[in-house]
C-alpha cells in the first residue's frame, strides 16, 4: 500500500452550537470583583455563552451533531459509532453518547463517552481514526460538548470568568486519496484535580453537605501552574505530531489550538515560529469550553470556507489530567 492510497480517517462534515445566552465581561463585573480590561488583557476573552438551567450537555451536543451530519450529507443511521468527549456528562451513567445515539436515530451505532478534559476531542478523534483505518467502522461521529457553567464557582474570580458552554462535532469517514489523519500524539502526567479539575462529586469526595458548602464539586485551578504547563505542552505535542507526519510547522496551513488563553496561543506561535494568523482563534467570543473548544473552532473555520481541500491542519489541546493531545491531518473536503 503506498502512502497515497492508505486508508485514513478524514473529516467529511463539521458543525457547532453554542447556547443563545451571552455573558459579557461587563456582566461578570456585576458578579465578582473583576474588570473587562483585566479579563481581556490576561485571557483574550470578551464574552461566553451560557446554557439555560434546563439544558444539559446532550441537548447542546445534539444541535452540533445534527449540523455536522447535514454538512457531511449523511443520515444518522449510517453511523457506526458515536463518541462524545465531555467532562460534563448529563449523568454519571448512562453515557451522553448513548442518549445522543437514540436522539439522533443512529440506530446502528455503538456509543460511548471519552473523558480527557480539554484534550478530549483530539483523543476521541484518534479513537475514531483507529476504527476507520482498521476497516471495522466506516462512519464515526465525534463530538466535544460541555456545559461547564453548571460546575463554575460563581464566587471565584480566578476561574468563573474563563469558561463557557457549547459543542462542536465532526463526522469521520475513510479516505484513500492522501487526506485524513496523518499522525497524532497523546499524553498524560496525572498531576490531578488539585491543579485543575472538579475534585468533588465522584467517588473520592462524594457530595455531602460539607463538600457542597466548600464547593469541592466546582472547577478548581492553579492557573499559574497550568499556564506554565500549557505554554510548553502545546508546542511540544504539536512538534511530535509534525515529526511523526514527516512535515514541518511551516507546512501547516492551519493550527486549531485549545482556546484557554490567548497568551498561551501567542506563546505557541512564538515557540513554533509560526505567525498568529495561521492559528484559528475564537476565544474572545466563547472563552474556554474544554473538549468543545477545538471542534467549535474547527467547525467555524470550515463554515467560513477557510479550510481548503489538501490543506494541512493541526489540532492541539491540553487540560486537566494533566493531558495533552495533537494530530495532523490533510483536509479532505
Ligand atoms: O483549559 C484548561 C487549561 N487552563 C488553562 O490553560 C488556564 C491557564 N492559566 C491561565 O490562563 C492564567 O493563569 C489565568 C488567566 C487563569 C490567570 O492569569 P494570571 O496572569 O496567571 O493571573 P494570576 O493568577 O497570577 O493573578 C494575578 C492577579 C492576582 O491578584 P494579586 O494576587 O496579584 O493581587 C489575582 O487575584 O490577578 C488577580 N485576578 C483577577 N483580577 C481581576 C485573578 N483573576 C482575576 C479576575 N479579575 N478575574
Amino acid at each position: 500500500m503506498t502512502t497515497e492510497n492508505k486508508r485514513r480517517a478524514a473529516i467529511i462534515g463539521t458543525g457547532f452550537y453554542v447556547p443563545e445566552r451571552v455573558m459579557t465581561n461587563h456582566d461578570m463585573e456585576k458578579i465578582v470583583d473583576t474588570s473587562d480590561q483585566w479579563i481581556v488583557e490576561r485571557t483574550g476573552i470578551k464574552e461566553r455563552h451560557i446554557a439555560a438551567d434546563d439544558v444539559a450537555t446532550s441537548d447542546i451536543a445534539y444541535e452540533a451533531a445534527s449540523r455536522a451530519l447535514k454538512d457531511a450529507g449523511i443520515t444518522a443511521d449510517e453511523l457506526d459509532l458515536v463518541v462524545v468527549a465531555t467532562l460534563t456528562p448529563d449523568h454519571p451513567t448512562p453515557s451522553t453518547a448513548s442518549l445522543l445515539q437514540k436522539r439522533l436515530g443512529a440506530t446502528h451505532a455503538a456509543a460511548f463517552d471519552l473523558q480527557a478534559a480539554c484534550s478530549g476531542f483530539v483523543y476521541a478523534t484518534t479513537v475514531a481514526a483507529q476504527f476507520i483505518e482498521n476497516g471495522f467502522y466506516k462512519k464515526v461521529l465525534v463530538i466535544g460538548a460541555e456545559t461547564l457553567s453548571k460546575y463554575i464557582n460563581w464566587e471565584d474570580r480566578n476561574t468563573c470568568v474563563l469558561f463557557g458552554d457549547g459543542a462542536g462535532a465532526a463526522v469521520f469517514a475513510a479516505a484513500e486519496d492522501g487526506s485524513g489523519i496523518l499522525s497524532f500524539d497523546l499524553g498524560s502526567d496525572g498531576r490531578g484535580p488539585e491543579l485543575l479539575g472538579i475534585p468533588g462529586g465522584g467517588t473520592r469526595y462524594p457530595d455531602n453537605e460539607d463538600t457542597i458548602a466548600r464547593k469541592v464539586n466546582r472547577i478548581h485551578m492553579d492557573g499559574k501552574e497550568v499556564f506554565r504547563f500549557a505554554v510548553k505542552a502545546l508546542p511540544a505535542t504539536l512538534k511530535r505530531s509534525l515529526e511523526k507526519a514527516g512535515v514541518s510547522a511551516e507546512d501547516l496551513n492551519w493550527i486549531v489550538p485549545h482556546q484557554a488563553n490567548i497568551r498561551i496561543i501567542e506563546a505557541a506561535s512564538k515557540r513554533l515560529a509560526q505567525p498568529l494568523d495561521r492559528f484559528v482563534i475564537n476565544i474572545e467570543r466563547y472563552g474556554n469550553i474544554s473538549a468543545a473548544s477545538i471542534p467549535i473552532a474547527l467547525a467555524e473555520a470550515n463554515a467560513a470556507g477557510k479550510l481548503k481541500k489538501g490543506d494541512l491542519v493541526a489540532l492541539a489541546g491540553f487540560g486537566a489530567g494533566l493531558t495533552w493531545a495533537s494530530c495532523v491531518m490533510r483536509w479532505a473536503k
